[in-house]
């Protein structure tokens, strides 16, 4: 199963879109086809394989209510988002206005999308959301670093939480169903638990 983009190839500032025809990515088979993947300076951050479909399966069957999504990418999501009567609204926090400028206009929304150009770690939270989906990391910090500040800023604002799950991670307690479950520590209130998805390598 794969969400297949339409993104036209672009160049913007130190990022790009392309369409490349592969067999594989990131270490992963997949069946030959044309992916489109979206690169900044050093390496590609988002593509829209079955690997990416995959990572984001428990979240989109999960999802319900009123959503926060940590980073636009290639706005692969949005369609299952849409198309979710459980889905309230959904607000996407990017930071880089170069994949807003190559990708916003190309990928599906409705009235229910609400773009705001951010930086997750410094967005003036403006509500309470029902699930925070968080996939902006591109490696500025190790992993586990950026799920304890996201937690923190957003565990007060958000009744779930949820990641894909790197492989080094090492503090969730508990492996339900491929997911690593874990109640929030009390003093962050309001939220019930966080979710990570399992092996996704940047
Ligand atoms: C893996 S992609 C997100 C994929 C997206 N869920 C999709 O459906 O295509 C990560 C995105 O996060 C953005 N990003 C990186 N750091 C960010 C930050 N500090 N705040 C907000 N967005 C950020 C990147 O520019 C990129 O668009």
């Amino acid at each position: 199963m794969r969400i297949k983009v339409n993104i036209p190839e672009a160049t913007s500032g130190d990022f790009r879109i392309e369409h490349v025809t592969t067999d594989s990515y990131c270490g992963s088979p997949e069946p030959m086809d044309t992916y489109t993947v979206l690169f900044n300076e050093h390496h590609n951050i988002m593509q829209d394989t079955t690997r990416e479909y995959v990572e984001h399966e428990q979240f989109l069957k999960s999802v319900y209510g009123d959503i926060l999504i940590a980073g636009l990418g290639l706005g692969m999501i949005n369609q299952p988002l849409m198309d979710n009567p459980n889905v309230k609204s959904v607000t996407i926090i990017e930071k880089f206005q170069d994949v807003i400028d190559m990708v916003w206009d190309h990928c599906p929304k409705n009235k229910k999308f609400r773009l705001i150009h951010d930086d997750i770690y410094k967005w003036d939270i403006d509500s309470k959301f029902d699930i925070g989906w968080f996939d902006s990391w591109v490696g500025e910090r190790p992993h586990e670093e950026y799920k304890k500040v996201m937690v923190e800023k957003y565990g007060p604002y958000c009744r779930e939480i949820m990641f894909w799950n790197s492989q080094n991670d090492i503090d969730f307690e508990n492996n339900v169903h491929g997911q690593l479950r874990f109640v929030l520590p009390k003093q962050v209130s309001g939220a019930i638990s966080v979710t990570t998805h399992n092996n996704k390598e940047k």
